[in-house]
């Protein structure tokens, strides 16, 4: 990584002075990002307060100031650093040009697609084994934007992972059992459709469970239902077929939809793999003595509270030991709720994969669930309780379509190709192409991703399909049209790669912030598999996306010298290289629309 190579040869100056290991000093060592409003003239930064352990020493903006300064003085430029200067706490390095220019260009042209991922800030992050638990929506109900994000996001997070070597199961933990079933079973009973149910299962389960629902009011139906799920549970071989083809068909139509983003599972589970498993975590956590059951007194109080009945089974989470945190974990009738069977699916996975780490990827609404289920793990001793995750993430208002609320996952990637193509349409300059409906599901689908990925995960947003959708400004659209812009270039120009070009002609401030640029991203990547939070890489390829616009206006390749042309052809490869094999397209599985009309076109 040619960000690297600039890192330690500044870290092995400093390690003689500081006297410290240049390892410990590589992280300290941060590219200087590139903004409209640069103004220090260096490459690479070290803040002083990152190598500052005495925490009782003086860490006021002066004293780390004068610290700067003093160690600046000490420092000497060499073939590598051609100017050292202090900022506000900082040292700041200015790279030798043309050098800066060479190690870049190498660089890509040596890691390709791995460009970023080689680096050395990731040699010691061990290879790991994750499950991934992601998307979970339930069968026959509402398929919310909540599992949406659920589904781009754990996509993200296990793209990257791989991408960065490590191993990575996908599991898909379906929705697919409890009394809905019961009910679902006596609505399809009167109200199914085989045919219907073979060639738009989630369509018509949703439709019969709404429909069964409205008669649920009715005392017989409640019975026949409570029958229904009653039988499912021993296993009736007539009631089980019914539910398996619910079940097969509606994953079948999962498969093709998740197709369309990019999506796919290495493991189809769900809740019904768990009934009887959750029976055997009850009986393990009697045998622990965690088990309490509801009586009178001081739990019933606390019961009460949260309308728990006589016989309920609880576990009790506090401290103390006195109730006041607690969880519910068995009916009084002896069957399993929710988090009974996610022990038992926890404990199942961990058995199966022996992973390092297990996540889970839901709306933080679910915070407490998951909190509650580690914490259990751990009193029924389950050490690697420890190692599991929840990646939780905030809530979107606002989210519909033409049609009204989302129902399913469908209806909103038809919308957003739908509202894509009419975007496209209406634009005057927009080309003839081939096959505009694949095009504007590509666009539109990016948009989806870039509006959702801009901000912190946790963070709640209004949900605006014109903001998304927008051509100019901070888009998923202008990403794609930046990359489709690239692709024509290098198309027109050829793909040919020079390793001899003269760099030494690449003087331009514009130049120099897009090789600034590349030198940052091993760690932009860093950061996003640290924190888990996508909105790094993408703001970094969004301003990659407007150098390249400024590029493009200004580093003309037509009608430069041969020397001149060529070297700006390669910044062109450059940037498409580093756009198009790493980033969102990969991460966030968008297909790049290479056939986006160049016309239709945002500015930088
Ligand atoms: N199906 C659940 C829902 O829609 C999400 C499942 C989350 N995963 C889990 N292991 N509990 O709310």
């Amino acid at each position: 990584m040619a960000a690297c190579s600039f890192r330690r040869s500044i870290a092995s100056q400093l390690s003689k002075i500081l006297d410290l290991p240049p390892e410990n000093l590589i992280k300290s060592i941060s590219a200087v990002p590139v903004s409209k409003k640069r103004l220090i003239p260096a490459d690479f930064q070290l803040s002083i307060d990152s190598i500052t352990e005495d925490s009782s020493s003086d860490h006021s903006a002066q004293d780390l100031q004068l610290r700067a300064q003093m160690l600046a003085e000490k420092l000497k430029c060499d073939a590598v650093v051609t100017e050292i200067s202090t900022g506000p706490g900082t040292v700041n390095f200015m790279i030798n040009r043309e050098l800066l220019a060479k190690t870049v260009l190498q660089q890509v042209l040596k890691d390709g697609s791995e460009y970023g991922i080689k680096s050395e800030l990731f040699s010691t992050v061990p290879r790991q084994k994750t499950v991934i638990e992601f998307s979970s929506p339930n069968i026959a109900k509402k398929f919310h934007i909540g599992h949406l994000r659920s589904t781009i996001i754990g996509n993200f997070i296990a793209n990257l992972k791989v991408a960065l070597g490590h191993q990575v199961t996908r599991i898909n933990y379906l929705g697919d059992w409890g009394m809905q079933f019961g009910l679902l079973g006596v609505g399809f009973q009167q109200f199914g459709n085989n045919e219907k149910l073979k060639s738009s299962p989630l369509q018509h389960l949703f439709e019969v469970y709404v429909q069964i629902n409205k008669a649920a009011e009715d005392e017989n139906t409640k019975k026949l239902a409570k029958d229904f799920f009653r039988k499912l549970e021993e296993h009736d071989e007539q009631t089980l077929s019914l539910w398996k083809q619910f079940r097969s068909f509606s994953i079948e139509e999962y498969i093709r939809i998740y197709k369309r983003l990019g999506v796919h599972f290495d493991e189809y589970s769900g809740e019904s793999f768990y009934q009887e498993k959750s029976q055997e975590v009850l009986k393990m956590l009697e045998e622990k003595g965690l088990l309490q059951k509801t009586i009178f007194g001081l739990q019933l109080l606390q019961c009460f509270l949260s309308k728990c009945r006589k016989g309920t089974g609880i576990v009790d989470l506090s401290e103390k030991k006195d109730l006041s945190s607690f969880s519910t974990v068995m009916r009084s009738d002896g069957t399993s709720l929710y988090i009974t069977r996610d022990l038992a699916a926890a404990i199942d996975r961990m058995n199966k994969h022996n992973c390092d780490t297990m996540m889970y990827v839901t709306d933080k609404s679910q915070s407490n669930h998951f909190q509650h289920l580690f914490q259990i793990l751990k009193l029924m001793g389950y050490d690697w309780a420890e190692r599991c995750q929840h990646v939780s993430f905030g809530l979107v208002q606002g989210m519909k379509t033409r049609r009204g609320e989302v129902i399913f996952l469908e209806d909103v990637l038809d919308e957003a190709r739908s509202r894509m193509l009419q975007n496209m349409a209406s634009a005057k300059t927009t080309k003839e192409i081939e096959n505009p409906l694949e095009t504007a599901e590509k666009i539109g689908l990016a948009a989806l991703i870039i509006q959702d990925f801009q901000g912190l995960l946790s963070s709640d947003y209004q949900f605006s399909w014109d903001r998304a959708l927008q051509s100019r400004g901070d888009t998923g659209v202008f990403l794609q049209y930046t990359h489709a812009r690239l692709h024509s270039l290098e198309q027109m120009h050829g793909n040919e790669q020079l390793t001899d070009v003269n760099v030494a002609c690449l003087q331009e401030p514009e130049a120099i912030s897009v090789l600034q640029h590349l030198l940052r991203y091993d760690e932009v990547l860093y950061r996003s598999s640290q924190d888990m939070q996508p909105k790094h890489i993408v703001s970094y390829l969004l301003t990659l996306s407007h150098l390249a616009a400024v590029a493009h206006k200004t580093l003309l390749v037509k009608g430069s010298a041969p020397e001149l042309a060529q070297v700006r052809h390669n910044v062109v490869m450059w940037l498409k290289s580093v756009w198009g094999t790493q980033g969102v397209l990969r991460y966030g599985s968008v297909r790049p629309a290479l056939e986006l009309l160049r016309e239709y076109a945002p500015s930088g």
